[in-house]
């Protein structure tokens, strides 16, 4: 029988989440929740079934048009919205599947303008200008052109939405709100071109928690939607649930010497006697090998530190104060009693961010994943 490693993702908490956002930016504000990379690791068709239930929302935000052929796929008829990642010869697939693309650059504008000639439709699109986050979007300097063409070819491509992206909404507000600027004239300009832009959307989880003005008519969270928020400072602004909680069990348990190393390298020398535990989660499960004696698990309520070097399949920790039996269950993200493990402080001592914690765990090859509300 296989150790139990689960993920439980708690779709009740993604409501709880999904609702406090709604609420923040109130009614007349729609949302586009970012679904992408799985839903940031808790499965994306989940996520979306359980959020295409609210009227409020406007989309779901993928980064692939793989990822949007996929809830296709699997029965979500909800509007998605294809952000990032897609060739012009996806085009012909969008439009069958009704699935909206964000053309972000002038050479996937002129192939949807093609497509839709071609085919003999009017194609749906939303727009993308780079405000300074220099990644993707098209330059706002070509912004008179590009609504010009959009002009002409307004047979062939149906402008729906326009849309950026910031670049440090978590920690700058200064420059959140230049950019958030930027954006506003861009929309200005094209509604004084003619066009009634049904949505506006700029706003990711750092802007919407801090700043009004960002929500225009339509916002794109993400990390909020699990439970997150993308840095300390912003935690008293919403008080959101974490949906994921992950947990494993103790394979054995051995007496540790004082002097005694521990795991590859032995980077972990016992300083007293001590009872070792050792976890059925490694890196393959997800763990970055940087917690290696740096990183904390809870058993039976009690913080137990990692020892050692984090190995594939497994890490060893100290569970002297523990009272620990084998087979006993080991909270790796989640609550135990009165300690709770987050994974904003696995993101703090790894030195990443809370984002791809919850993405690399996801990736877990033996976790079992269990939906519960
Ligand atoms: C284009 C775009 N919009 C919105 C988001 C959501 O951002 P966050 O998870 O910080 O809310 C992302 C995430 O990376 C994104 O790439």
């Amino acid at each position: 029988m296989n150790f139990n490693i689960t993920a439980t993702i708690h779709l009740g908490r993604l409501r709880y989440n999904f609702e406090k956002i709604s609420d923040i930016v109130g009614s007349n504000v729609s949302i586009i929740p970012v679904i992408k990379a799985d839903g940031y690791g808790h499965g994306i068709f989940e996520v979306a079934n359980t959020l295409c239930e609210y009227s409020n929302v406007a989309y779901l935000g993928v980064a692939h048009t793989e990822e949007a052929v996929l809830l296709r796929q699997k029965g979500i008829d909800e509007n998605i919205l294809v952000m990032s990642c897609m060739h012009g010869t996806d085009f012909e697939v969008m439009h069958s599947l009704n699935i909206t693309p964000v053309i972000h650059s002038f050479k996937l504008l002129t192939d949807a303008i093609g497509f839709a000639k071609d085919k003999g439709v009017r194609f749906p699109l939303h727009l993308k200008f780079d405000t300074g986050m220099s990644r993707l979007g098209m330059n706002i300097e070509y912004a008179e052109e590009v609504a010009k063409l959009c002009s002409k070819e307004k047979d062939s491509i149906a402008l729906e939405g326009l849309m950026s992206h910031f670049s440090d909404s978590e920690s700058d507000s200064e420059w959140t709100l230049v950019q958030n600027d930027r954006f506003k004239s861009l929309i200005e300009f094209f509604e004084s071109a003619g066009f009634d832009v049904k949505y506006k959307h700029i706003a990711n989880t750092g802007a919407f928690v801090q700043h009004k003005e960002t929500h225009f008519n339509c916002v794109r969270p993400g990390l909020g939607l699990y439970g997150y928020l993308p840095s300390a400072d912003l935690k008293k602004t919403v008080d959101l649930k974490p949906i994921l909680d992950v947990k494993s069990q103790l394979i054995s348990i051995h007496e540790l010497k004082k002097g005694e190393g521990i795991s590859y390298g032995r980077t972990f020398r016992a300083e007293r006697d001590m009872v070792v535990g050792v976890v059925a989660f490694g890196y393959a499960d997800g763990l970055f090998r940087n917690l290696s004696n740096k990183m904390e698990c809870l058993i039976n309520g009690v913080r137990c530190r990692g020892i050692g070097s984090v190995c594939m399949d497994m890490f060893m920790c100290d569970i002297t104060d523990a009272d620990a039996s084998a087979e006993d269950e080991v909270v790796i993200l989640g609550s135990s009693g009165k300690e709770t493990i987050t994974a904003d402080e696995l993101a703090e001592k790894s030195g990443t961010i809370s984002y791809e914690i919850l993405t690399n765990i996801a990736k877990s090859i033996r976790a079992q994943k269990v939906y519960t509300d």
